[in-house]
């Protein structure tokens, strides 16, 4: 059989556990597996392209044959620039299909000799999306299990007013404001 460099690209805004588990699977059936960070200069993203590179380079430390990268541009242009022969994707669930099918024809249509293969993560993160996690995160939800450690302190690091606000807001709930006074509105009980 072929030895086949491939290309996993991606935004990694911020890499789920999810992620990491397609690129160990990916790692475990090709001889070199690239992640891609794409660089979009539209969108504002949560983490730098400095963050997220840092991040996936700690988490896939003990992997030898990935590397992470970043790119701009085309995805089959840039592919084609490292020698990849194919891209790996991931596909969550069918509502993941519709969206992964139309890019990978795309990517076809761009470029025929690259070819796309869909991986399943452990169904365990079946849910898990980084638009989530940063959504759940923001509110100041528990994300433990849904991302790797590093990422986790790095929301915590990040968002940690939000953190300390929903945190205060549990504690005044529960009875155990530590002797703060939390003036919200919804704290303020009728007698
Ligand atoms: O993790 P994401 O955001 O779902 O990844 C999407 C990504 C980066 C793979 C896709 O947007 C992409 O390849 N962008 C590069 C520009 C490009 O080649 N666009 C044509 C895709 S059909």
């Amino acid at each position: 059989m072929n030895k086949v460099s491939a290309l996993y690209p991606g935004s990694f805004d911020p890499p789920t556990n999810g992620h990491l588990d397609l690129i160990e699977r990916g790692a475990k059936i090709f001889e070199e597996l690239v992640v891609g960070i794409l660089r979009n200069s539209e969108k504002i993203p949560m983490f730098s392209l400095a963050e997220r590179f840092e991040m996936l380079k700690t988490l896939t430390a003990h992997l030898e044959n990935v590397r992470i990268e970043t790119f701009h541009g085309l995805m089959v242009e840039y592919a084609k620039s490292i020698e990849a022969t194919c891209v790996l994707r991931g596909i969550r669930a069918v509502s993941d299909y519709e969206y992964e099918l139309q890019m990978a024809l795309m990517n076809r249509k761009l470029e025929p000799t690259l070819e796309t293969v869909f991986m399943m993560p452990a169904d365990k993160y079946s849910y898990v999306s980084s638009r989530l996690v940063r959504e759940v995160a923001q509110a100041g939800g528990p994300v433990k299990g849904l991302v790797p450690e590093v990422v986790e302190q790095k929301l915590r690091e990040k968002l940690e007013p939000a953190y300390k606000f929903h945190d205060e807001m549990q504690q005044a709930s529960s009875g155990n404001s530590g002797g703060k006074e939390i003036t919200t509105k919804k704290r303020k009980k009728k007698s």
